[in-house]
């Protein structure tokens, strides 16, 4: 099936899901530290999802075997998926929260990287790198780019760094539906790949490996680690293509690439 083009209702529907997606990451931040179970953190934004945004955790019971918990807690070597567990937390380590929110319908996809204590200047430089590769992809989308422009910038500045891309897991178009087309690779060739659309929405999530990029699906179904256990980090935002540019649904004030940016 083809992306879906979005209209001015449904646009303003995924504007509110995104804003509020962005939201459950500023609030977990102060509670992600050293001592901290993953689980306990899962709570913490499951009830504020439920409770105070009056949303739908999209992962909770998402996918076969259903996804128990209701966002993804990836620590360190594991890529994507990380199931919240009651494993504590340690000085050093880095952990994704990826967040899925469901209001009025419609999703809102989003996930940063936080860090416990004092990372290795390794564990940091990672970090830094993933959301440039994140940054240099938003920043192409436009009607009339392709695809394979943002999974070529994307994989080019990880491998500048000499680290890699993952290929197993990839952005998505979002809206009614969770995952839907078009896939969006976080590697490629310019000007390949099917064409960008005003009214499209997708995220971009990059998962860039310190090692190689190769992965493993744990006999939970759902964690998915480096075969190397090298360290992996991942940035997500959610975006809707602009008649001009790019309008970031998920961004947050913390960030320095701004929410619309509009190349006209
Ligand atoms: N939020 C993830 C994504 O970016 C998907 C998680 S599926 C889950 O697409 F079931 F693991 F939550
Ligand atoms: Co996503
Ligand atoms: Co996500």
């Amino acid at each position: 099936m083809a992306a879906t083009i979005k209209t001015a209702s449904e646009i303003e529907k995924m504007r509110f899901a995104g804003k509020l997606a962005s939201e459950v990451l500023n609030m977990i931040g102060e509670h992600v530290v050293k001592g901290a179970t993953t689980e306990h953190l899962d709570r913490l934004c499951h009830n504020y999802i439920v409770d105070v945004q009056g949303c739908i955790p999209a992962p909770l019971h998402y996918g076969n075997p259903p996804f128990p918990k209701s966002v993804c807690t990836s620590v360190n070597h594991v890529i994507c998926h990380g199931i919240p567990s009651d494993k504590k937390l340690k000085d050093g380590d880095i952990v994704n929260i990826d967040v899925t929110v469901i209001k009025d319908g419609y999703h809102g996809d989003t996930s940063k990287m936080f860090v416990v204590g004092k990372p290795s200047i390794m564990a940091e430089r990672l970090i830094k790198v993933t959301q440039e590769c994140l940054y240099k992809g938003i920043a192409l989308v436009r009607p009339g780019a392709r695809l394979g422009d943002i999974g070529h910038v994307i994989q080019t500045h990880a491998q500048h760094h000499n680290y890699s891309v993952v290929q197993e897991y990839c952005g998505h178009g979002i809206g009614a539906t969770f995952h839907e087309d078009p896939q969006v690779v976080h590697y490629g060739q310019p000007n390949t790949g099917e064409e960008i659309v005003a009214g499209m929405c997708f995220t971009i999530e990059p998962m860039i490996n310190a090692g190689k990029r190769h992965s493993k699906m744990l006999p939970d179904k759902w964690t998915v680690v480096t075969k190397d256990r090298s360290l992996s980090a991942q940035w997500e935002h959610t975006l809707l293509v602009t008649e001009t540019g790019v309008e970031i649904l998920t961004h947050r004030d913390d960030e320095t690439i701004p929410r619309i940016i509009n190349h006209s």
